[in-house]
């Protein structure tokens, strides 16, 4: 593994590695800390839209680590900003930095800078993707439910990039994934092609109540996270019935867990009252992002 770019270039042997060490990294972490793996590492937090979990996970996860985390906001303070070409900006980063962390909009902007900046370079979300965040929620998952493989994993939303992740993630972390959104709102062709070489344990459904029929997790996010404002109206048409609700879980299994990766629209994509409920698995949800990214960068960064 030399970058974290999509889920896609992990092998589910190098996903279950990254789910252990960032076990043994959150044990670690809870008896007193963890080893300065980091140790003389800079890592660039490259940020080109709004972000706290991301932003503040890895600032802190790279500090107990040992190693110097560097924010900049490349929206309005990098010369990105005014023009300077992307791949400038890569090899200049990659001969300050160990690492890049990056949030931006276009995923071939974070592969270009990767072609070009010379060291690994991590996804800190894509319109295409959110490795880091659906690590973390398998790593929640297997850590409250037990092994993946067999277990039903059903998303409920927009096939944005949440989605497309949680697809790969899961197939290939041998759970049984179903998607469901609106048929405007489906995730990427590549994944949907990806997902439908594991045939019958992938589903792609318009009906929110057949897809959370006996899942055992259950996973949404915000309906307009990647949108435009403007967009939000018509949105709000179109994910009608979507919300997860108590009377729409009362068919998956009795006592399914619930994850969403924050921030929460309350009365949107999910209930108050089911958001309340699953505050703690949510919540935890939120705190294995540190322990995964953590993880991420002591392999990248460490040989871990
Ligand atoms: N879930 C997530 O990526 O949160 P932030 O947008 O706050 O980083």
């Amino acid at each position: 593994m030399n970058h974290l770019l999509k889920m896609n270039d992990l092998t589910p042997a190098e996903l279950t590695h990254i789910l252990d060490v960032a076990d043994q990294l959150k044990a670690q972490q809870k008896a007193g800390g963890t080893p300065p793996l980091l140790a003389g590492k800079s890592v660039a937090l490259m940020f080109s839209k709004t972000s706290t979990r991301t932003r503040t996970s890895f600032e802190v996860g790279v500090y107990q680590l040992g190693g110097l985390g560097c924010y900049m906001n490349a929206a309005t303070e990098l010369q990105a900003a005014r023009g300077e070409p992307l791949r400038d900006t890569a090899r200049v980063l990659g001969r300050y930095y160990d690492c890049i962390v990056w949030r931006t909009y276009r995923q071939s902007d974070l592969e270009e800078l990767a072609d070009y900046a010379g060291v690994p370079v991590i996804n800190g979300l894509t319109d295409y993707a959110h490795p880091c965040q659906v690590l973390a929620d398998l790593m929640t998952i297997r850590e409250r439910r037990g092994p993946l493989a067999g277990q039903k994993l059903c998303f409920v939303g927009d096939g944005n990039n949440m989605a497309n992740s949680i697809i790969i993630g899961g197939l290939l972390a041998g759970m049984r994934v179903t998607c469901v959104c609106p048929p405007a709102y489906r995730p990427a062709a590549d994944v949907l092609g990806f997902a439908r070489r594991y045939g019958a344990d992938f589903e792609l459904l318009a009906d929110p109540k057949a897809g959370v029929r006996d899942a055992d997790v259950v996973v949404t996010a915000v309906w307009n996270s990647a949108a435009a404002e403007s967009e939000t109206e018509r949105r709000m048409r179109d994910f009608r019935g979507y919300q997860l609700t108590s009377r729409l879980l009362e068919g998956a299994k009795p006592g399914c867990m619930v994850l969403h990766c924050l921030p929460a629209h309350r009365g949107e994509e999910i209930s108050n009252a089911v958001f309340e409920d699953h505050a703690d698995e949510i919540f935890t949800e939120a705190e294995n992002r540190l322990h995964v990214q953590k993880a991420v960068l002591a392999i990248l960064l460490a040989g871990l």
